[in-house]
This record gives C-alpha cells, sequence and structure tokens, in this order.
C-alpha cells in the first residue's frame, strides 16, 4: 500500500490497467476533506467530470450538493470518490473488469483516509463495495457495519 496520498494519486494518474485511459479527457481521483471520517463513492466519471477532472459536477452532482445540505453536509465536511476513475465511453456502467482493475486505488484511499462511514452512491457501488446481494430500492439506508467501518448504499442522485 502507499502511504503518502500525493504519491497514491500520482502513481494513480499513471495506471494504465484498463482500457478507460485511452478515451477519457482526465482521470478523476477524487477531491474533499481527507481529514472527514465520511467517503461518499460513486461508480465513475461520466462526461462533465471526465472534461473537469474532479467526482459529481454535472447534474448529479448539483443534487447531490443539496442532498448533503439538507443534512448539515458539505464537500468541504466530505471526500467523494468513484470506484472507476476515468470515465467508461458514452457513460455505460463500468465492466465487472474495470472495477476489479480500479478497486485497488480505492482501497489504497480508504486505507490513508480511515473513514469512519463509507456512502456508496447507486447499485453499481454498492453491490463492489457493501454486498454483491444488495438490492438498492431494498436496501437504500441500511447501515452495516463492517470491520470497524459503517457502510451505507444508497440510490444515485439522478442526473436531472
Ligand atoms: N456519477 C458518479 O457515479 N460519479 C461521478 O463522479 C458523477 C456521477
Amino acid at each position: 500500500m502507499i502511504k503518502n496520498w500525493e504519491s497514491l494519486e500520482a502513481e494513480c494518474k499513471k495506471c494504465r490497467r484498463c482500457n478507460l485511459c485511452d478515451t477519457r479527457t482526465n482521470l478523476v481521483f477524487g477531491e474533499g476533506n481527507l481529514k472527514s471520517k465520511i467517503l461518499f463513492v460513486g461508480e465513475g466519471p461520466g462526461y462533465n467530470e471526465d472534461v473537469q477532472g474532479r467526482p459529481f459536477v454535472g447534474r448529479s452532482g448539483k443534487l447531490l450538493d443539496n442532498l448533503l445540505e439538507e443534512i448539515n453536509l458539505s464537500r468541504e465536511k466530505i471526500y467523494i470518490s468513484n470506484i472507476v476513475k476515468c470515465r467508461p465511453p458514452e457513460n455505460r456502467d463500468p465492466l465487472p473488469e474495470e472495477q476489479e482493475k480500479y478497486i485497488n486505488w480505492l482501497r489504497n484511499q480508504v486505507y490513508i483516509m480511515r473513514p469512519k462511514i463509507i456512502v456508496t452512491l447507486g447499485r453499481i457501488a454498492s453491490l463492489k463495495i457493501i454486498d454483491s446481494e444488495i438490492k438498492i430500492t431494498r436496501d437504500h439506508g441500511i447501515f452495516t457495519l463492517k470491520k470497524g467501518v459503517w457502510f451505507m448504499p444508497t440510490l444515485h442522485p439522478p442526473p436531472f
């Protein structure tokens, strides 16, 4: 495991483990407060995120900001990242093999950040990170404790 955040980000930006880097504009490593105990994880960058190199900056990002505000949170109080760090073409779901190639980058982010709560945004991130049996419409909002970390799946903020 890489112990330093800047080194981890620099290494991740060199990643050529799958083909997504061939079609993306920017790798989206994540953004927010590294001292936060809350980590939000989406599935992967969309069009706007790819252009700006930042997570959740498109329409679903605006909705996410509003939802955070309702519970007295903001981007400055949390960290946000994604399972895959490069945009899948046409915003398709990241393939299982692509997710698998990226997951160690996320594990390393968790290793350094040591969050107490991990909130997964949407079905794909929830299945990959929490439990492959999750039914997102049934299980969203339910906390599970695993190895000292609370995990909660949520519905992905819809992009409208
Ligand atoms: N949806 C995601 O899952 N991640 C982003 O960064 C933006 C939209």
